[in-house]
């Protein structure tokens, strides 16, 4: 029997799944069976061999995320693995090659459907897990960092969520852009750590700091404030950070991991002042809108990766059956870097 792709069937013996049925938290995955189905034109069916995680993945199990996709799902927005199968209509992609996908949802199952559109091929030195878990984040926050905030040689960046997933990948690319980087987060733990990886000589613990964030952030620059925020939290760090900006500066605004119920709002005088701008980031639209840019940033990166430049970390390795697990211990905040799903 062929079935609608993601549609459970208790005869089908194919392709392991962690489904989402109703929305609530990690609990409600359930490990089950689907049916391979085969690649449509333009499409690719592909054997996933890692599967990143990310805070989106959390929001659309809660049903808080703009997709919103019919039950039941996998969640799982970026993959890498290996082409099964080509569809009509797609050129460049041969079978067995090593890929990565980034479907929006649907990543955490053994096989998928992705369109080729949204797939590329991933350099000979980068393994399955570190592939599955580049996409979403290094195409974000290189975005963010060179597209959106045209961020300068010698500028100072603060990344709020620096041990994050996002946060992370900005404090990587900011180095390699030749930024000073202050990197803050809500643990000392997890800041030493990242610290440790990624090399960074200056953190700052929000938690601690309190009201003080924005008098430490200016007391490290001279009084002046950090040129770029680069904020995916939100909630009270972001109105602190309003306050300790440069003139001329950019305050990118990602996402709202600290609480995504109530988004912060800005008083636009303090943006008048400081002469500074609050600018959107929303990677996923900016890959449909400009995807030859995309993709350039992407040859950017990838050069990047060969040379040594970048260094993902994954903190937390998880097999399919608890990928629940991986979910919570992004909810947990334990995660330095990434966490990633193998299959
Ligand atoms: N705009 C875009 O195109 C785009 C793309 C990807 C992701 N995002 C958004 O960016 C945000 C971060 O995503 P991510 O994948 O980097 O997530 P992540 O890996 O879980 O990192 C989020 C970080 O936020 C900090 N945090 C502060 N308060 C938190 C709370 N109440 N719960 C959980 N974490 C909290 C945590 O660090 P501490 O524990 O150190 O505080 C954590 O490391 C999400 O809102 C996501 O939707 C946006």
């Amino acid at each position: 029997m062929t079935l609608k792709w993601g549609t459970p069937d208790d005869s089908a013996t194919g392709v392991k799944a962690l489904l989402c049925r109703e929305y609530g938290e990690p609990d409600v995955l359930a490990l089950e069976e689907i049916d391979s189905r085969s690649p449509g034109p333009g499409e690719l069916r592909m054997r996933v061999r890692a599967c990143g995680v990310n805070f989106p993945d959390i929001l659309m199990i809660r049903g808080q995320y703009q997709i919103k996709p019919d039950f039941p799902f996998a969640p799982g927005c970026e993959v890498a693995g290996e082409v099964l199968e080509i569809g009509s209509d797609v050129s460049g992609f041969t079978a067995g090659d090593r890929i990565v996908g980034v479907p929006g949802f649907g990543g955490m199952q053994e096989e998928i459907v992705v369109r080729a559109e949204r797939c590329l091929p991933i350099p000979k030195s980068m393994d399955f897990d570190v592939a599955a878990v580049f996409s979403l984040t290094y195409g974000t926050s290189y975005h963010a960092l060179v597209d959106r905030a045209r961020l300068r040689c010698g500028e100072t960046v603060l990344v709020l969520g620096a041990a994050g997933g996002v946060g992370s990948a900005a404090v990587d690319i900011a180095q390699q852009l030749g930024a000073r980087v202050i990197a803050a987060g809500g643990s000392d733990q997890k800041l030493a750590q990242l610290a440790k990886f990624y090399g960074v000589e200056e953190t700052l613990n929000y938690s601690l700091e309190g009201s003080e964030l924005r008098n430490r952030v200016k007391s490290m620059t001279q009084g002046r404030g950090a040129d770029v925020i680069f904020d995916p939290i939100g909630g009270d760090a972001f109105q602190q950070v309003l306050r300790c900006v440069n003139w001329n500066g950019r305050i990118l605004v990602i996402g709202f991991a600290a609480d995504s119920e109530h988004l912060p709002k800005a008083p636009t005088n303090l943006l008048l002042l400081k002469g500074s701008a609050l600018i959107g980031v929303f990677w996923g639209r900016f890959t449909e809108e400009e995807p030859e840019r995309s993709y350039d940033n992407f040859k950017q990166l990838f050069s990047w990766y060969e040379a040594g430049e970048l260094e993902p970390h994954i903190s937390h390795r998880f097999p399919l059956e608890r990928g629940g697990a991986a979910l919570t211990a992004l909810i947990d905040r334990e995660v330095v870097g990434k966490c990633v799903v193998l299959l």
